[in-house]
């Protein structure tokens, strides 16, 4: 078969490991018979530089023109939150999240079982493993809410964020992740914070009636302060877990380094059409951007989410993930994973070896 995916590459350290995970895209396809063609599309910083805008014309109907999309990162110091929004790169990452209508983001945090000695929980905790699937609600909340910004008489310069959540928003997110549960340990926790949050009581009220509906799966609400807890207590008590798009960007990084390294997870943005997008979770490391250092693990095993999710390609995301798992059970390591005393490899070696798996 013939794919076509759109390429960010992004900022920082997104060129470099977009670059390692073209490799392992080719790689497969000379494996299994199929073709990769690719298009570049420039979005964040740098289309800031070239075209003025982060988010240039056209780029949603470039993306949707492919069958997926495949992002590094995007973002920096160089367009800070001193800069108008429309150069800002996280303006840009939002913008096609929206319009490419991902309101769904996997993100999957498991211990591989090469990394237990990466894991920063005691050896006990560690040894009960953890296999937990995030998913982050993606186009709404207070990332999508009326911004304000005015002076007052008397308190100074006054700002607001609005935070909003239809049912029909919980209701889809929610959906998934039953769907999802069923799949698994059939297990969902839904995260919110329905003690103060009037969009958390909807949410709550919304998730209850979905759970009446998958009575085979298990069920729980969490409140997120103490969800950000469990998670460092005891992450083997979780399997789906289910949550706003703020309280899952910040559970996600959180769940990355219970499982050794925010280098190594992966995600899914997908919605009720193609293209799905695929990133790691992480950002554009600007304090390692072009040293050859970033863990190019998360993006590749993107592109394993992108073979499961998109194109339904089992096979191929099956080796992917062996591949990873072999060169890190060679005890392979990026300097993010290296214990004292090991040599860390590079970028492109990490790449190169998990080609070679393939
Ligand atoms: P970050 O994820 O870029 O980096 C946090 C820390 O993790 C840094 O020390 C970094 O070196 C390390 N790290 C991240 N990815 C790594 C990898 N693959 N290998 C090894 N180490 C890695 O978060 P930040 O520093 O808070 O943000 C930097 C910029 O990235 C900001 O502009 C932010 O808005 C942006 N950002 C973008 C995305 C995205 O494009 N999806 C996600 C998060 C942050
Ligand atoms: C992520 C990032 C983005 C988010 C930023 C860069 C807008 O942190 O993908 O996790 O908060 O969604
Ligand atoms: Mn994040």
């Amino acid at each position: 078969m013939n794919y076509k995916i759109a390429l960010i590459r992004g900022d920082g350290i997104g060129p470099e490991v977009v670059g390692e995970a073209v490799k392992v895209l080719d790689t497969v396809g000379k494996k299994f018979g199929h073709t990769f063609t690719y298009e570049d599309v420039l979005l964040g910083g740098c289309a800031t530089d070239a075209v003025g805008k982060s988010y240039p014309d056209g780029t949603a109907e470039k993306c949707k023109a492919c069958d997926a999309v495949l992002l590094g990162a995007v973002g920096g110091p160089k367009w800070g939150s001193d800069k108008p929004a429309e150069q800002r790169p996280e303006t840009a990452l939002l913008a096609i999240r929206k319009d490419l209508g991902l309101y769904a983001n996997l993100r999957p945090a498991s211990l591989r079982p090469a990394m237990a000695d990466a894991c920063p929980l005691k050896k006990e905790t560690a040894e009960k493993g953890i296999d937990l699937m995030m998913v982050r609600e993606l186009t709404g909340g207070i990332y999508f809410g009326q911004r304000e910004k005015y002076q007052t008489e008397d308190r100074g310069m006054e700002c607001a964020d609005r935070m909003a959540y239809s049912e029909k928003e919980i209701e889809r997110i929610g959906r998934r992740a039953f769907e999802l549960a069923r799949l698994r340990r059939k297990k969902v926790s839904s995260v919110d914070k329905a003690n103060v949050l009037e969009t958390s009581r909807l949410w709550r009220s919304v998730m209850h009636r979905l759970a009446e509906e998958y009575s085979d799966v298990a069920y729980e609400d969490v409140l997120v302060d103490n969800c950000a807890m469990q998670l460092v207590r005891d992450p083997s008590q979780f399997d789906v877990v289910v949550t706003e798009n703020m309280f899952g960007d910040i559970l996600s990084d959180e769940a990355s380094m219970v499982t050794g390294s925010i280098g190594l997870l992966p995600s899914a943005s997908i919605g009720d059409t193609a293209p799905g997008l695929y990133e790691p979770i992480h950002g554009s490391a600007p304090d390692i951007a072009g040293q050859d250092k970033a863990n190019p693990i998360a993006t590749i095993l993107s592109v394993a989410m992108m073979f499961r999710y998109s194109f339904h390609l089992a096979a191929e995301a099956d080796a992917v993930e062996a591949a990873v798992d072999a060169v890190l059970a060679e005890g392979w390591r990026t300097a993010d994973i290296a214990e004292p005393g090991v040599t860390p490899i590079g970028t492109r070696q990490m790449g190169e070896l998990i080609c070679k798996k393939i």
